[in-house]
């Protein structure tokens, strides 16, 4: 075989540098990083495409229906995915010449939301704010916008509808003051936020939560604003994350100043630990209701400096117990006869000294902290949680988790520990993810790009392969092995009590799957092949990993040779100068927890006569020249995948 000499060095350099590459360490936690990657086709999913891509999107789902709405720049887009039927409605800017200064006379559609029974849409309207009832496929001006829409595209604006009361964040006239107020704007007295209250807020979300008493039910505000400790400690992070508590029933203050200001607004600084690192960037937050109020969870989504991840659950009761018990920061003298942050009953306005007091301190001493239950080094913008009950009757949560490259992870919190069991790119191309729904009836989500919105099933059991060992290794508590094949939960209910092999809590000891009678003839074996090997060529072995969580192991005649630990994308073994002694039979095999599983068995051979074949196939020449753009196809293509890991 003739090689040009110089690429011929490169190459063996890259061969050696690459093959003590191809393990790189494995990560801190493994268990972080996903089980299992997949791009979604023929998984249930179901897609709608807007035709040309949008420049900004809202989407709009309602709990249990087949369908979304799509707000968009100048047009509304409807799409039902149960009989595939869709329309656009086109929203063109009603008032010309605009009023914007910047020339953006569009109407970007910025707030979909039921509200009094009526699907309401707000538009930027060329800077002239503008909502809209849709009814019955018709458009009926809606008289208050003013706080609905914004006057441009602004990623700070927050709408919070809660029965008749509406709740924003967005300025009502455009040359407001700089500092973003929260108000209600609809429904009871109108209130605002004073600017003692936040500094240079950033708004992440706005729930309304139930308490013992309806008179005590709270509005809670997240948001991140900028560290007052930042100007005295140059290493304190510029912005700091906070929960806000407000009384629902807030009728303002009782004298005149106060009379439309929030009276019950106290905040505390909120923070994710992982160990020694602290997460203080709240990114998202999703609130899961509980019957017992204090048992209602609140999960916080949190980055830090190295834009790596972290996820804590806050209950109620304990964030209610801080605004409750904690002193105020900086104020040491004797509270009044009413709390500032307490809620009255009925037609009670607050006392203008509580106000005055909770006005000048609105911040509590005490913070609300919790310990991370999953971080890492992926930088998240979403967080959904889903509770599914498994095949054992036990409920677990599920975090559904949008990456900044266009994923999503669903990540399962077990009693051992939170394991992320699989990565879905859910677009027909790699896009941003624009906006994620959890439908629970449904169990499903809608995640919305610029370009489509796909529906996907949360039960996505095609995503492992068919065997008993994939199934249940894959921990996925929506999936188990039944009747020979990797069932849904939500399937499996439906025929009646068949048992469903999962293995959620013991991750320890025997395979199950041996037990099961149904074991497929796949575990265990896989791909079996001869193949001929001229003397001093090149070869190398391939073993596809399934599972970033498994040890791959090449043996060649049962010796060791290679072992790849969970993490890596390939296990691949390079054979640079094939000897006498490098022949004979070469098996790649997974080990997983209790799981081994034999993926690849290739028996080298050498050809029978001096005609030199290339994987069997190939005539001498086309082997030397294919062989060498091949390998340098090849060799580029690990680095690059090297260098993306
Ligand atoms: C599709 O479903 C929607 C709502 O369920 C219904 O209004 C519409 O008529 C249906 N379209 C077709 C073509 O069946
Ligand atoms: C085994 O699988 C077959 C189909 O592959 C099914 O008919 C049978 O009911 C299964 N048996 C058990 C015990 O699950
Ligand atoms: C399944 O088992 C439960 C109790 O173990 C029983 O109540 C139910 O009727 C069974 N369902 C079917 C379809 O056999
Ligand atoms: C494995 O877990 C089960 C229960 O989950 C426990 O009963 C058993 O003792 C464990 N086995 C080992 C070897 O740790
Ligand atoms: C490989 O070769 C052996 C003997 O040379 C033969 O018995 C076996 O069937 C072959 N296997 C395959 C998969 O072709
Ligand atoms: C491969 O090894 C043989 C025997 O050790 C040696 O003669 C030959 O030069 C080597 N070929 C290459 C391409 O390194
Ligand atoms: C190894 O096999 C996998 C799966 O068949 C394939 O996607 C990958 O490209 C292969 N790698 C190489 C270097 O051939
Ligand atoms: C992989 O191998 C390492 C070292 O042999 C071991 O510590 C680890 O537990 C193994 N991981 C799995 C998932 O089997």
């Amino acid at each position: 075989m003739s090689f040009p000499p110089e690429p011929r060095g490169l190459l063996l350099l890259l061969v050696v540098w690459t093959a003590s590459q191809l393990c790189p360490p494995s990560a801190a936690d493994p268990a972080a990083s996903p089980r299992i990657i997949i791009t979604s086709s023929s998984l249930g999913e179901k897609r709608f495409l807007f035709g040309p891509p949008e420049s900004h999107i809202v989407l709009y789902h309602e709990q249990g229906t087949p369908s979304v709405f799509v707000g968009a720049e100048s047009k509304l887009y409807y799409h039902n995915f149960d009989n595939s039927t869709d329309y656009e409605v086109p929203f063109k800017t009603t008032r010309k010449p605009s009023n914007c200064k910047n020339d953006d006379d569009k109407n970007y559609l910025t707030l979909l939301e039921k509200y009094q029974e009526k699907l309401l849409i707000c538009g930027t309207n060329a800077c002239n704010p503008t909502c809209w009832n849709w009814v019955h496929g018709k458009k009926e001006i809606f008289m208050h916008a003013q706080g609905l829409a914004p006057f441009g595209l602004d990623p700070n604006a927050l709408v919070l509808v809660d029965g008749d009361d509406i709740y924003s964040t967005i300025k009502k006239h455009q040359y407001n003051g700089k500092n973003p107020r929260f108000r209600r704007i609809l429904g009871s007295t109108e209130l605002y936020t004073t600017d003692m209250m936040m500094k240079n807020p950033q708004f992440v979300k706005a729930a309304m939560v139930k308490q013992d008493k309806p008179y005590n039910a709270k509005i809670y505000l997240f948001f991140r604003e900028d560290n007052p400790d930042s100007s005295r400690n140059p290493v304190a992070s510029k912005s700091i994350s906070r929960v806000a508590q407000l009384c629902k029933g807030d009728k303002g203050g009782s004298g005149s100043l106060s009379a439309s200001k929030w009276t019950t607004f106290l905040k505390a600084t909120l923070l994710c630990v992982d160990g020694d690192r602290h997460f203080n960037h709240l990114q998202d937050v999703f609130i899961v209701e509980s019957p017992v109020w204090s048992q209602t969870k609140i999960y916080g989504l949190f980055s830090n400096e190295w834009e790596y991840s972290a996820v804590c659950v806050y209950s109620v009761g304990a964030i209610s117990e801080v605004f409750r018990t904690s002193p105020l920061k900086g104020y040491t003298g004797e509270p009044p006869a009413v709390r500032p942050g307490q809620c009255l009953e009925g037609d009670q306005r607050t006392p203008h000294e509580t106000f005055q007091l909770a006005d000048s301190y609105p911040e509590v001493l005490n913070r609300v902290q919790e310990k991370a239950i999953f971080s890492n080094k992926h930088h998240y913008q979403q967080i959904e949680i889903h509770q599914v009950e498994a095949g054992d009757g036990v409920t677990y949560n599920v975090l559904y988790l949008a990456t900044d490259r266009g994923t999503i992870h669903k990540v399962v919190v077990l009693p051992t520990g939170a394991i992320n069991v699989l990565e879905i790119q859910p677009f027909q191309s790699s896009a941003v993810i624009q906006s994620v729904i959890l439908d629970t009836a449904r169990k499903e989500l809608f995640v919305a790009s610029l370009s489509e919105v796909v529906q996907l099933p949360l039960a996505m059991c095609g995503a492992y392969k068919n065997t008993c060992g994939s199934c249940v290794l894959a921990r996925d508590p929506y999936c188990g092995w039944t009747g020979g094949r990797c069932d849904s939960v939500y399937d499996h209910k439906q025929h009646g009590n068949r048992t469903l092999l999962q293995a959620l809590t013991h991750d320890n000891s025997s395979d199950i799957c041996s037990s099961s009678s149904n074991n497929t003839k796949e575990d265990g074996t896989g791909l079996h092949m001869n193949v001929t090997v001229p003397q001093q060529s090149r070869y190398y072995l391939n073993c596809t990993v399934e599972s970033h969580h498994a040890n791959y192991t090449w043996f060649h005649n049962n010796r060791a040779i290679l072992h790849c630990r969970p993490g890596h994308r390939h296990c691949i073994y390079f054979i640079d100068n094939m000897t006498d002694d490098l022949y004979g039979t070469y098996s790649c095999i997974a080990k997983e927890d209790w799981f081994t599983q034999t993926l690849v068995t290739e028996n080298l051979v050498k050809p029978f006569s001096k005609t030199i074949a290339f994987r069997d196939k190939l005539d001498k020449d086309t082997a030397t020249t294919t062989s060498l753009s091949f390998w340098l196809g090849l060799l580029h293509m690990l680095a690059v995948v090297l260098v993306i890991q």
